[in-house]
C-alpha cells in the first residue's frame, strides 16, 4: 500500500526534505509520497488532528514546532527526550513516536571522515534548538570540553547548563568576546542561523591554526562566509548540507527499515541548492 510523509512547519515552502526523500524513494522503488504541509506556530494541534484523519505514515517537524510538538506525542525515543525537541515522528495505528536525528545527522559527516572528537576542544557559535543537539552530540563522543558563544549571554548560560548536566564539560561567553581565542580549539561549529541571508561570519578567523574543524549548520548558501574565510586558513570543512542529508538519511531509515541511498539522496539535494 502506498505511504504518505510529510514536513510540517512555518515557512515550509523553501523545504529540501521533499526533493530529497521523493529521490530516495525513486532510488528504491518505494510507492511513497512525501509533501511539505505549512501549519502555522498556533495550530499545531489541528494540524496534528488533520495528519492523523489522512493516517499519514510519518513526518519530520521543523521551526517553528520543534518544542511544542514533543505535547503531541505518546512515546519518545531517547534522542528526543535527551535533547527536548523533536524533528521526526512515526505514526503507528494513531501512536505517535517522536525522535531527534539531528544529533546524529551532524554527526554523521565525522564518522564519514573518520574523525574522532575524543578529549577535542570545540567552539559552539549560538545556543538554540540547533545548538542543543549539537551540544548533545558532542558530549556523546566525549568531547573534552565546549565553549558556548552566544548574542544572547542567558540562552548560552541555559546550554552551558544543559552541557555540564549530561557530562560535557562548558562555559558560556559572549560572542563579541572571542576575540583572537579561535586559535584554542580543535573543532568551531556554527549553529546561528547566520549566513542564510549571506552575512559576513559573526567572529573573526584571522588567528585560526590550520586543519582546524571548522563546521556551518548552514546549507544555503552552501560556501558561507564563515566556511570561506576558513578555507583561506587551510582548515578542515564540513557543509550544512551534509548535517541534513545525515538527519534526513537517519530519519528515512526510521521509517522505511532499510539503508538509505545516500548518494542519491546527496544529488537531489545537490541539484536543488
Ligand atoms: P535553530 O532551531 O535553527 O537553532 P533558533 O533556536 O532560533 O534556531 O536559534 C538561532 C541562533 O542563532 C541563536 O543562537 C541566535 O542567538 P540569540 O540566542 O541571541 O537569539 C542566533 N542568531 C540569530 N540571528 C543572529 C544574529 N544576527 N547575530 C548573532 N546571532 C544570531
Amino acid at each position: 500500500m502506498s505511504k504518505t510523509f510529510a514536513v510540517i512547519g512555518d515557512p515550509i515552502d523553501h523545504s529540501l526534505s521533499p526533493n530529497i526523500h521523493s529521490a530516495a524513494f525513486r532510488e528504491l522503488n518505494l510507492d511513497c509520497s512525501y509533501i511539505g504541509y505549512r501549519i502555522i506556530k498556533d495550530e499545531l494541534s489541528e494540524g496534528i488532528e488533520s495528519l492523523k484523519k489522512i493516517k499519514i505514515d510519518g513526518f519530520n517537524v521543523t521551526i517553528p514546532h520543534k518544542i511544542e510538538m514533543m505535547k503531541y506525542l505518546d512515546r519518545l525515543d531517547e534522542s528526543c527526550s535527551i535533547i527536548g525537541a523533536v524533528n521526526t515522528v512515526t505514526n503507528e495505528n494513531g501512536i505517535l513516536k517522536g525522535y531527534n536525528t539531528d544529533m546524529d545527522g551532524f554527526l554523521e559527516p565525522f564518522k564519514k571522515r573518520n574523525m574522532n572528537l575524543k578529549n577535542l576542544k570545540i567552539l559552539l557559535l549560538g545556543a538554540g534548538g540547533a545548538a542543543r543537539a549539537i551540544v548533545a552530540g558532542f558530549a556523546k563522543e566525549h568531547a573534552h570540553s565546549i565553549t558556548i558563544a552566544n548574542r544572547t549571554i542567558e540562552n548560552a548560560i541555559n546550554l552551558v547548563n544543559f552541557s555540564n548536566k549530561i557530562g560535557l564539560n562548558a562555559n558560556a561567553v559572549q560572542v563579541e568576546d572571542i576575540g583572537n581565542s579561535v586559535k584554542n580549539y580543535d573543532v568551531i561549529v556554527n549553529a546561528t542561523s547566520v549566513g542564510l541571508k549571506n552575512e559576513a561570519s559573526i567572529i573573526s578567523l584571522d588567528e585560526l591554526k590550520s586543519k582546524t574543524i571548522v563546521y556551518d549548520i548552514v546549507y544555503l548558501p552552501i560556501n558561507t562566509d564563515f566556511l570561506k574565510r576558513a578555507k583561506e586558513k587551510d582548515a578542515i570543512i564540513i557543509y550544512g548540507y551534509e548535517m541534513l542529508l545525515g538527519q534526513a538519511t537517519r530519519a528515512f531509515e526510521i521509517w522505511h527499515g532499510v539503508e538509505a541511498p545516500y548518494n542519491a539522496m546527496k544529488k537531489a539535494l545537490l541539484g536543488v541548492v
